[in-house]
């Protein structure tokens, strides 16, 4: 059984992706409240890491209790909508959760994934972070998106073939980061995640997809 890393999993869209894995692969739910793991975790019947993005220090200790991550799932985020300007430790810390993070995870996974000769990487992001639809991401979180994005799209040139990388958005979803307005349950956002953690060898990487559609960067 392949052993699938969900970061940001204590709730919302992670928790989602963690339930939905279940079925088929050994799931680590990573958390950085450890109250919230563990609860995750014993709802889920699975097991749960310490993993904080904005303390790489969590993240040696995660992946060696971890023991091979097959299918990383770079779903954490945070939603700061401040200005720009006005707020540069909001800058920080959304490049830190949804770039600096994934890409020091991804560097560490792929070593288990290149000894095994097979990986999977999904990336969630957000048409926030689209040039082609407006870059409307309010504060830094457009442009972190973007920035997962654009790592997302350079990476297949440094990895294997073997190891698919790909972005999705999940669309507008109803967690505490999209509101109770929001017209998709978690399970719906969850849905392009889990079918690109399950890619066969032929599928795509480097691209970025909603409702399992390419999307334009
Ligand atoms: N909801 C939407 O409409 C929507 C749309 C497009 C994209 N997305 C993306 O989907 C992903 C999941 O979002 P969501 O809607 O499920 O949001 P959410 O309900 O706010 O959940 C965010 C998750 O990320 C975790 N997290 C935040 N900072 C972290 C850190 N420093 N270290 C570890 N975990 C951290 C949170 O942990 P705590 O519980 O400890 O805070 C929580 O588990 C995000 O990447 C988001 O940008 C969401």
């Amino acid at each position: 059984m392949k052993t699938a890393l969900v970061t940001g999993a204590n709730r919302g869209i992670g928790y989602a992706i963690a339930k939905g894995l279940r079925a088929d692969h050994r799931v680590i739910i990573g958390a950085r409240d450890p109250k919230a793991g563990r609860a995750a975790a014993q709802e889920l019947d699975c097991d749960w890491v310490h993993l904080d993005l904005e303390d790489p220090d969590t993240f040696a200790p995660a992946l060696t209790k971890a023991d091979g991550v097959d299918v990383l799932i770079n779903n954490a985020g945070v939603l700061i909508e401040t200005s720009l300007m006005e707020n540069p430790q909001g800058f920080e810390t959304s490049l830190q959760v949804m770039l600096h993070g994934p890409y020091h995870l991804i560097g560490a996974c792929r070593l288990h994934m290149e000894a095994m000769g097979w990986g999977r990487i999904v990336n969630v992001s957000s048409d926030w972070g689209s040039f082609a639809s407006g870059l409307e991401g309010p504060g830094a979180y457009g442009v972190a998106k973007a920035a997962l994005n654009a790592l997302t799209h350079a990476l297949p040139r440094d990895l294997p073939p073997f190891i698919k990388v790909n972005a999705m958005c999940p669309g507008w979803v109803n967690t505490r980061m999209g509101g109770s307005l929001a017209p998709r349950t978690p399970e719906e956002g969850a849905d392009t995640a889990l079918w690109l953690a399950r890619l066969p060898e032929d599928g795509p990487t480097g691209r970025f997809f909603r409702d399992r559609e390419p999307l334009a960067w």
